[in-house]
Order: C-alpha cells, then structure tokens, then sequence
C-alpha cells in the first residue's frame, strides 16, 4: 500500500506535512519533524523583519485554536544565516518554506532562502489587487513551485486562484485560518486573546468543513493543478477525506495544539489500516477518484435495529419533530418523521439505517 506523492518530482513518504506555525518555527521544531514520520516540513512565514507579536498569542477549546500570531518573530537573516544552514545538515525530507508578504518583502527574503526550499508557500492575507504582483514577483526570482496559501475570508476563491496561476503559481494552499473571530472569558469580562478590538483567528477541527468544501471546489475548476490541503485534520480519516476531495498533500496544525505533536505520527501510523478499512489501495489511487457530490442516502424512514439499539433516547430527544419515542423500543411516528437523517447521524451505536 503506498503512502508515496509526487509532486514536480519531489517525492513525499506520505501526504501529511505540518502547516505553518510555531510548531515549524524555530530549529529544535524542525529537526523535530526532520525525525518524524511526516512526509516534507513546512517552515513559519518568514519575512524581511521579525514580527512582533503581542501576548498571550493562543489559546485553545476542544475543537477549535484561537490565535493572533502573525510570522516569524525571527528575521530573515536568522533563517538564512542560521536556521535553514543548520537544518539543511540533517535534513531528510522536502521542505516548502513559508514567505510573506509584499512583492518588496519577496526581493529580500527569496534570495536568500532560494537553496533550502524545494517549494514555496506564499502566506497571503492581501486582496485581489496585491496578489498579481507579489506572486509575478516571487515566480520571478525562484525556479522552484511556488503554491499560494488562500485565505477563507477571500469569498471568490476560485478568480483568486485564476489569477494566482496567471501569475505564475504552481499550485494553491486551502486554507489558511478563518475569521475574524472572538473568544471571550466570562469571568473577566474580556477577551480570553485578541488584537484590533479583540479578534482573533480560528482554525482546527471547526473549520475543517469549510476548507474541504473549498478544497473540492477549486479541484473541481482546476483539474491538473496541485492542491495542498489545511484546515480542522485531526485523524487518518481527514487525510483521507482531503484527499478525496482533489488534495494532493494535507497540512494541519491546530490538532496538534489541542491533543500534543504525538498526533502527526499516529495519522501517518493509522493511514494505511483506515485505508484497508475502507478499500483504498493507495493515495494516488484515491486522489484519482473523483468525489460524487450528490449525496447516497435514500431519505427514506428510519429504520431502528432493535438488537443493537442501547435505549439511550439520544435520538428521541434531538429528533427535530419530536418523531422518536421510546416504549419497550423506539417507535416512529412517520406522521412527524421528515426523513432528514440526524437521529442516523447521531446514534452512538449505529443503530439506525434506512436515511443516509
Ligand atoms: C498559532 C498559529 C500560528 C499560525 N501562523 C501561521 C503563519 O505564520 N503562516 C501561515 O501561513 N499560516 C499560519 N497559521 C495558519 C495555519 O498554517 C493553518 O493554515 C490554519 O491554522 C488551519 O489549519 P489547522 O486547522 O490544521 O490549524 C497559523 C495558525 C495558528 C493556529
């Protein structure tokens, strides 16, 4: 079963890469994940200056990350006189390196981290009207893919992606963080972080639909162009899911933040026996399958296994029509019942078919 992806003939072991964040930030990170059993690294979004970042910076819920960072509190020179040079002696696997954010930025920093990247990712959180330049810009002092992230709050995704290979983008990164957003602490009566009149940028687990979505829509519109997943990964089957979707490598962060790095070798562990699981000869084979977007259910009734069903009334009481009772066994007022699928959804046992 093969792991393998290539990408303009760098081969990666398998398609899971950390994104850009304080995990890949200084050296002891990467050399971390030189070890590990991720296929490429990605470094922090480098810039001309260090970024100078107020703190607290993070703060963490079970499924989402809250975060007002901005890149690489280290600059450039940093990076090229002593993090990359140092990295690039041990170094085992490919390496994207994260750049922001002008086209001005991109004649000071590109030069000199040109010979440790075999990729480039270009953070974005500008407009349509800065991206021409700064991507014509890029392109032209590096022969290496440049792939530029997108930001969820750019609403026509798919004119920024146009206009990104019109300049000369190799491929696209999905997504960056989402927002603005807030996370306020109740006990205080303030903002828990937050800059600007207190927001903050959301990612991990609660974005993840909203970058497969995009996912799948810019594979949809661009066939052949390489597209590099990120948002909310936080098991194999996200990987999975991803992949499916039209991504050719998968990026996550957050998760790791919220359950500890250990989560990036147990994906890459867990991927090939979800993938038995699910009949998937290789990553390769699934990214060559297209998605069907039109959804299998039948909508029909539900239907309840009496045998495997814990009497647990979940399904009673979310059933939005208040279709579901319990008796000796669940009973269905299809009078009520609308077919819609949640009680199908949510029953922890697997007790119900018949609607999805
Ligand atoms: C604390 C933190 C710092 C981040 N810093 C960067 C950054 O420097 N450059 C960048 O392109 N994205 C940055 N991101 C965005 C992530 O790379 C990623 O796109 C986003 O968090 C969604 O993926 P996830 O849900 O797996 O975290 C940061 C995210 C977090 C949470």
């Amino acid at each position: 079963m093969s792991l393998k992806v290539r990408l303009y003939d760098v081969v990666f072991d398998n398609p899971l890469l950390p994104a850009s964040g304080p995990i890949v930030g200084s050296i002891h990170n990467l050399l971390h994940f030189n070890l590990s059993k991720v296929g490429g690294i990605v470094t922090k979004t480098i810039s001309v200056e260090g970024a100078v970042v107020s703190k607290p910076c993070i703060a963490g819920k079970d499924n989402t990350i809250y975060n007002t960072e901005l890149w690489s509190e280290y600059p450039i020179d940093k990076w090229s006189e002593q993090i990359l040079p140092e990295l690039k002696k041990e170094i085992r696997k490919p390496l994207i390196v994260s750049v922001g954010y002008t086209a001005s930025d991109m004649e000071r920093v590109v030069p000199k981290v040109n010979e440790f990247a075999d990729f480039f990712e270009v953070s974005t959180h500008y407009g349509m009207d800065e991206l021409g330049p700064l991507v014509e810009k890029i392109c032209t002092l590096t022969d290496k893919p440049v792939f530029v992230k997108l930001s969820p709050h750019i609403q026509d995704y798919i004119a920024f992606v146009e206009k990104a290979i019109e300049y000369g983008a190799k491929g696209i990164v999905a997504t960056n963080s989402l927002g603005p957003g807030m996370i306020v602490d109740l006990k205080s009566r303030s903002v828990t972080i937050g800059v600007d009149g207190g927001k903050s940028w959301i990612s991990g687990p609660s974005i993840k639909p909203i970058a497969l979505h995009r996912v799948a829509n810019i594979r949809k519109a661009f066939p052949n162009l390489p597209i590099i997943a990120c948002g909310g990964v936080e098991k194999a089957e996200d990987v999975l899911e991803f992949v499916l979707a039209g991504a050719d490598l998968v990026q996550m962060l957050s998760s790791s933040l919220i359950k500890g790095r250990d989560l990036f070798d147990k994906i890459v562990s867990d991927l090939p026996v979800v993938m038995a699981r699910y009949g998937i000869a290789s990553i390769e084979e699934l990214r060559n399958t297209d998605l069907d977007t039109k959804p299998l259910g039948r909508g029909g009734y539900p239907v309840v296994d009496d045998n495997s069903c814990t009497k647990c009334r979940l399904c009673v009481r979310i059933c939005p029509e208040m279709a579901l009772s319990l008796d000796s066994n669940i009973q269905l007022d299809s009078e009520r019942c609308i077919c819609c699928g949640l009680c199908q959804s949510r029953c922890p046992v697997g007790a119900i078919s018949g609607v999805l």
